[in-house]
């Protein structure tokens, strides 16, 4: 061979070693996939493998057609290549029996945890299996809960840059999905579905992250669809399908005194439909912090109980609130062209702290009917200061 030749062939294996993206599927590292067998330990090696691989992009697959039965996972960051890309084809499963669990003490089944440039799709699904939690509690058997509340089934745990698209989750033993830290990621397309009776089965959950977009998703459970916690900012949520659950709800913010931040939301073009509640802040008594400029718009209502709810006195059952002075600070929170049907008279219901006024609410172009034919809807305002236009039920509560 000239050397020319040699020449091109090395820079040709070069170009490939460049080029070629590693793929890794679990199935390498032993997993058997029929559902019954622990694959804990192949999808462990597989991550490792995953997140050392050195090349410019790296991708696991979790192939279709197989079911995977795993128990909690640390997906430990931070990983060598820039973009890591995990497909699940198939079907990930949890241990059925709560007691089984082995290695839960994040609070989560499967965690992720300071992996940058990660993108988890694929179309298959994440069924926790949670029944068995839902009805029982560590507090049932004593020391035979592994793990002292129910998991989330995914969260994720300081990241940039998180797609998490197009995926199916089904019986969260508690929360869906956790984002905590996570900024500009984006969550898009999923199809997120638990009983209607099934207890803290929300959705999606986010906290001290920044520039997050959730679009196009069907929410089906049995709390919040979404929920917003302390330190969520610039975080806009588009064309959700919420229903049945409890809403999409900023908070709760400061329980037990707790200084919480929550700021630049936009909800729009969701729909609510035999919900518990519509667009919804709730705050304990007792805390401090804000929650500002948010806004919900272009939203369809199909028998919602609470469409639009500002509850500061927020004290769920078996809870003793007692009286106190401090609160969250409501501002600036704007409700826009909500069309539909509250199931409850009080559609629009601003319960601010009688202590800290909610200022700056604007409601424009809001026309909320009653569910029962013949019936009327109302407004109730306290301490709340805003301004309405084109609103029904009329909120002549609000203080200018
Ligand atoms: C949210 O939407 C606003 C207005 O459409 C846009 O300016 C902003 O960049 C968006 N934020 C994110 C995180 O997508
Ligand atoms: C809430 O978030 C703020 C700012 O992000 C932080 O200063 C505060 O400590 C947080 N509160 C709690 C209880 O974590
Ligand atoms: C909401 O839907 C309207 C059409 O009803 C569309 O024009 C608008 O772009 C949508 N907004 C967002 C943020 O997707
Ligand atoms: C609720 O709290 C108040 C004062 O904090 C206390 O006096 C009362 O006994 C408590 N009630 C219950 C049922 O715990
Ligand atoms: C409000 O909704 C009701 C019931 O759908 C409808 O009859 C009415 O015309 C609407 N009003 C306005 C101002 O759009």
């Amino acid at each position: 061979m000239d050397e020319k030749k040699v020449m091109f062939i090395v820079l040709l294996l070069c170009f490939l070693q460049q080029s070629s993206a590693a793929d890794y599927n679990v199935m390498q590292f032993g997993a058997v996939g029929d559902g019954k067998t622990d694959d804990t330990k192949a999808f462990e090696r597989a991550w490792q493998e995953l997140c050392n691989d050195v090349g410019p992009s790296s991708s696991l697959t979790v192939p279709m057609l197989n079911t995977f039965l795993v128990g909690p996972i640390n997906f430990q960051g931070p990983c060598k290549s820039p973009l890591i890309h995990f497909q699940i084809l198939g079907t990930i499963i949890a241990p059925q029996n709560p007691s089984s669990w082995n290695g839960c003490e994040t609070g989560a089944w499967l965690l992720f945890y300071k992996v940058d440039g990660l993108v988890i799709d694929g179309g298959g699904m994440i069924d926790g299996r949670g029944s068995v939690w839902w009805t029982k509690s560590s507090t049932d058997i004593p020391g035979e809960f592994k793990c002292a509340i129910p998991p989330t089934a995914l969260h994720f745990e300081s990241c940039n840059g998180l797609q998490l698209r197009k995926l199916r989750h089904r019986n969260s033993p508690r929360n869906h999905i956790g984002l905590s830290r996570c900024s500009y990621s984006t969550i898009s397309y999923l199809d997120i579905a638990a009983p209607a009776n099934s207890p803290n089965t929300d959705g999606i959950d986010i906290s001290f992250s920044t520039q997050v977009r959730v679009h196009h998703s069907i929410i089906k459970t049995g709390d919040d669809c979404i929920a917003l916690s302390n330190g969520s900012s610039q975080i806009n949520i588009t064309s959700i399908y919420c229903g049945p659950g409890h809403g999409i709800s900023i908070g709760s913010l400061g329980i037990n005194g707790q200084y919480d931040t929550v700021e630049g939301i936009k909800v729009r073009n969701c729909t609510f439909s035999g919900t518990q509640n519509g667009a919804r802040i709730k705050t304990w008594q007792g805390g401090s912090g804000h929650a500002r400029d948010i806004t919900f718009e272009n939203i369809l209502l199909h028998n919602v109980n609470n469409p639009i709810i500002i509850d500061q006195y927020y004290c769920p059952d078996g809870n003793n609130c007692s009286e106190k002075t401090l609160a969250v600070k409501v501002s600036d929170i704007g409700y826009k062209q909500f069309v539909g049907t509250s199931s409850s008279r009080t559609a629009i219901n601003f319960d601010c702290s009688k202590n800290v006024a909610c200022t700056g609410i604007l409601l424009d172009q809001i026309n909320i009917t009653s569910t029962f034919e013949g019936e009327d809807t109302i407004a109730y305002c306290n301490n709340a200061f805003g301004t309405s236009s084109f609103t029904r039920p009329a909120a002549s509560c609000l203080t200018h």
